[in-house]
């Protein structure tokens, strides 16, 4: 699928997305990988940084408040439309620009670090979005960004459950894909009902690599790998945010931290 064929998508998907997460129906964005990218990134007080598919800007304005210098990409210009829009209430001085990660219309080592969340396996040619990153990162910057856990959320996705609803645990499978393309439907699943069928939906094209592929492409393109995790919710968290107990069963997310070397 072309670039343009996914933003599309992603137009379609914008006003929804953007109200239900701003409601707090994110939960897992929230309460599980935001804390925990966070909590793995290194100080980028006074550092210039990118964003890579920034949506709607959540994660950008978390970083950009821990004084980095921030710039977001996307290719949904409504999305960017609502970060812009937030922008002049919640000012970090964000520049929040329209552009493909395949094409990052920025000189080579030009960031002190790149991030992504939840974006890089949502878009076609992943390698050529890293090779991206990489030209743009000044020499010893990093990439730090979480997509969904590859072993885990693979093409064959359900979970099994008790005898009252709670996930036990998952099957998956169909596993062994470079860079298969689907569309995925599904919606923040504890949003309430009137809202889920007042906006339908999400549609998402999304590209399945094995751990392997995701970790070699990094090496191949002359990163170093640094730092893993896949965040698990704690017991508080669980018991404030029930929607979480399939992600405290198996590991629904990975973030990676990789270096450009001198
Ligand atoms: C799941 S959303 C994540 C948004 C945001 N980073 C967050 O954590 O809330 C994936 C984002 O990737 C963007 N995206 C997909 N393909 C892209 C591409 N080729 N270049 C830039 N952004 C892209 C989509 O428009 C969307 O905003």
């Amino acid at each position: 699928m072309k670039t343009q064929e996914v933003a599309a998508y992603w137009e379609k998907n914008a006003t929804a997305w953007t109200t239900m997460a701003r409601q707090g129906f994110d939960v897992c964005r929230n309460h599980l990988n935001a804390p925990g990218f966070l909590n793995m990134l290194p100080d980028v007080n006074g550092l210039k940084g990118l964003d890579v598919g920034c949506g709607e800007g959540f994660n950008t304005r978390m970083v950009a408040a821990r004084g980095a210098q921030m710039t977001g990409i996307d290719i949904c210009q409504k999305f960017l439309d609502y970060a812009k829009e937030t922008e002049k209430t919640e000012t970090y001085g964000i520049t929040f620009q329209h552009a493909s990660a395949q094409a990052l219309p920025f000189a080579q080592e030009s960031f002190d670090f790149v991030m992504s969340t939840m974006a890089m396996m949502d878009m076609p040619d992943i390698p050529v979005a890293a090779g991206e990153v990489f030209r743009v990162l000044k020499p010893g910057g990093f990439f730090q960004f979480s997509i969904c856990h590859p072993c885990f959320q693979t093409s064959l996705f359900e979970w099994t459950r008790d005898e009252n609803g709670e996930p036990t645990g998952l099957i998956c499978g169909d596993y062994f894909h470079e860079e298969m393309e689907k569309i995925l439907e599904w919606t923040f699943s504890n949003a309430p009902e009137e809202m889920k069928n007042e906006f339908g939906n999400f549609v998402i094209p999304t590209y399945y690599k094995t751990l392997s592929g995701w970790l070699n492409m990094l090496l191949d393109i002359g990163f170093v790998l640094e730092r893993f995790l896949e965040p698990c919710p704690d017991a508080q968290t669980l018991e404030k945010y029930p929607a979480l107990k399939g992600a405290a069963k198996v590991a629904l997310f990975l973030h990676i931290r990789c270096r450009k070397p001198f």
